[in-house]
């Protein structure tokens, strides 16, 4: 973490968990306990708990983030939540391209990027998954996938869109496994991804851009991952639901 060139920003995704009453007791338990921090904190909920997310969290440090978003304003899209629907609805980032959704609901680069870039037109800052797989690792083809990831998924924006927007590194292997990647694996990834925004906009842009870590980030290691240069926060699965696991990896973040 380089916190002096970028904000650190610790993000929960709830996945499919938590109905608007759980949403309600995990967020009052959590909103005492973060109240102090010194990075940005967001969680990530499910629709049905955006409601009472934003109600909740007014005059708190927290953020509320949306787990997807779909590209067009309105229209014919069954099942679909558009990007107005979400900033009036007063949430403020999207998670997009998460592997769950490019894996098991035909995500891809292309609409990643189409989403992103509603997304930022309408207002809300974009948190872009990329990550290989344990096959990808395994042939080598790590670095070469994230990078065509992440060009594809930034297609078309500036360099001021870039300032709103967030990458999220998460390695599928190890998400919901318990098997983090090492302090070393995360920073390779992450610093690579810095060098791809360079290479494609600018240091000044590359510098400014906060990426985190996702990938069994929890509150005994998060301090370690942290530690490392180019991983400015993490995007958190299972400890996201727990406010005191929560709370203790927004702790590690703020130092
Ligand atoms: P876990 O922290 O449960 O491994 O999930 C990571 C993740 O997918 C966050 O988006």
């Amino acid at each position: 973490m380089n916190k002096e060139k970028r904000t650190a920003i610790i993000a929960g995704n709830w996945k499919m968990n938590k109905t608007a009453s759980e949403a309600k007791e995990l967020i009052e338990s959590l909103i005492p306990l973060v109240k102090d921090a010194g990075c940005t904190v967001i969680i990530g909920v499910p629709f049905t708990d955006i409601a009472v997310a934003v109600d909740l969290t007014k005059g708190t440090n927290i953020h509320v983030a949306a787990q997807n978003v779909h590209f067009k304003d309105s229209g014919a899209y069954t099942g679909e939540i558009s990007p107005r629907m979400l900033t009036e609805a007063g949430v403020e980032y999207v998670i997009i391209g998460h592997s769950e959704r490019r894996q098991y609901f035909g995500e891809t680069d292309e609409t990643v990027n189409l989403r992103a870039r509603a997304a930022l037109a309408a207002g809300l800052k974009p948190i872009i998954c990329v990550g290989e797989s344990l096959e990808q690792r395994e042939a080598g083809v790590t670095e070469e996938f994230v990078c065509r990831q992440v060009v594809m998924a930034l297609l078309n924006m500036t360099a001021e869109d870039l300032a709103n927007v967030v990458i999220a590194y998460e390695p599928i292997w190890a998400i919901g496994t318990g098997k983090t990647a090492t302090k070393e694996q995360a920073e390779e990834v992450c610093a690579f991804i810095r060098k791809v925004v360079e290479e494609n906009y600018s240091k000044a842009v590359a510098d400014a851009l906060t990426i985190q870590y996702g990938g069994s980030m929890n509150a005994g290691n998060a301090a370690d991952l942290l530690s490392m240069e180019d991983i400015d926060g993490g995007l958190i699965g299972g400890a996201s639901l727990k406010p005191n696991d929560f709370a203790v990896i927004v702790g590690a973040a703020s130092k």
